[in-house]
């Protein structure tokens, strides 16, 4: 039977380390108040001018491809998932192929905007591709450049300090190895709550949306005019030119859909959460995966966390997460590895794989 497995996976993250005590210096926060609420000691910044969304994907591509043994005119299909990308478009697939240096024209590019869960469903769409015969050598990519669209004002910092920036990235392949590779997938949405995590200026909203948003009036669209779908005096007033976050709505919603996405992938592939190797969550806050574990009845080695170390990185944090699991010698040939991702949109998913 043709399943897709991931011939290679590599991740990059800026130099730049940015502490929760540099964050102080900017914005009424305190590294306690940032480690008890999230677990995150400190994130990295791209480097202003020099790396950007697409750059850092194209760093942590050359290590998948790598490690993929393959060459970057082998890859036929690009699959790119980001909220934070280079351009409002063309979208960073096509830049990601034009900085790799593919001059493939056959291989297509498309762009994934489903935040947090945006790698899960990359992986999903890349595994129907494979298993369908069409691509032999999809490349998919997390990235995200957070540090260029936050808000370092006090204002902003319910959602500033839990962001960071990097990139990981796996190729997907045909294996027809017994048992092995993406067993199931599972991928769902909600758009009831689409405002309760947003990013919505600019945008062709027009100030639209507020009917939507009653019980929320603090949130309220500017009431944007014709041509000025782009940066406007308005919105910087207001703030929306940020991401907003309802933060403890979120979170409610986050420990509920974690475990059951998890239980359903699972059952999909025939197994049960005893069987579980490995769990990457999506690294959206350190209390969330604790949650998860303790739910799951995970022991700590079973379960990768480096939130810690690099925030939440939205469609990076599972491959980057994976690789590092990977590079410790954490995920081994045969083990059940189990991703699952929850945030804006709602939009939420899982994937179960035999390494
Ligand atoms: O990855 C995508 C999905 N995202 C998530 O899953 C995020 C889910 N939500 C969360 O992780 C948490 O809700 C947060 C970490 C964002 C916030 O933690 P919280 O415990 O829910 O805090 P809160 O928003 O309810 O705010 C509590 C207090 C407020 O002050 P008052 O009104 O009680 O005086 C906030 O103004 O904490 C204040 N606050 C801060 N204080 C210091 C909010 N942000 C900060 C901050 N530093 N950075």
């Amino acid at each position: 039977m043709l399943r897709t497995k991931i011939a290679g996976i590599g991740y990059y993250v800026p130099e730049k380390v940015v502490t929760n005590h540099d964050l102080t210096k900017v914005m009424d926060t305190t590294d306690e108040w940032i480690q008890e609420r999230t677990g995150i000691v400190e994130r990295r910044y791209g480097k202003k001018h020099e790396e950007t969304t697409t750059t850092m994907a194209a760093r942590a591509a050359e290590v998948a491809i790598e490690r993929a043994g393959i060459s970057k005119e082998d890859i036929d299909f690009i699959i790119f998932a980001t909220l934070s990308p280079d351009f409002y478009f063309p979208g960073c697939g096509v830049l990601l192929q034009r900085e790799l240096g593919i001059t493939n024209s056959e291989a297509g590019a498309l762009d994934i905007r489903n935040q947090c869960s945006g790698f899960v469903y990359g992986l999903s769409v890349g595994d129907q591709f494979v298993r369908s015969g069409m691509y032999k050598n999809i490349l998919l990519v997390g990235s995200e450049m957070h540090s260029m669209g936050l808000d370092f004002s006090t204002r902003g910092r319910n959602v500033t300090v839990i962001f960071g920036d990097g990139a990981g990235a796996v190729i997907l392949q045909p294996t027809e190895e017994e048992g092995r590779g993406i067993l199931s997938t599972a991928l769902h949405s909600d758009g009831t709550y689409a405002e309760k995590l947003a990013f919505v200026c600019p945008g062709a909203h027009g100030g639209y949306h507020d009917k939507y948003i009653e019980e929320t009036p603090d949130y309220g669209f500017p009431d944007v005019e014709y041509g000025e779908m782009f940066i406007t005096e308005r919105m910087m007033e207001t703030g929306m030119l940020f991401p907003n976050m309802e933060g403890q709505f979120v979170f409610k919603m986050a420990v509920q859909k974690f475990p059951e996405v998890i239980l359903e992938t699972l059952d999909k592939a025939g197994l049960k959460k005893e069987d579980i190797n490995m769990l990457i969550p999506h690294q959206a806050n350190l209390r969330i995966s604790q949650f998860v574990q303790r739910r799951m009845g995970l022991r700590d080695d079973q379960i990768w966390n480096n939130i810690q170390k690099f925030g939440n990185t939205t469609a990076a944090s599972i491959p980057i997460a994976l690789c590092e699991a990977v590079e410790a010698g954490a995920v081994k040939k045969g083990d059940v590895v189990c991703l699952a991702a929850f945030g804006s949109g709602f939009t939420w998913g899982g994937a179960v794989i035999r390494w």
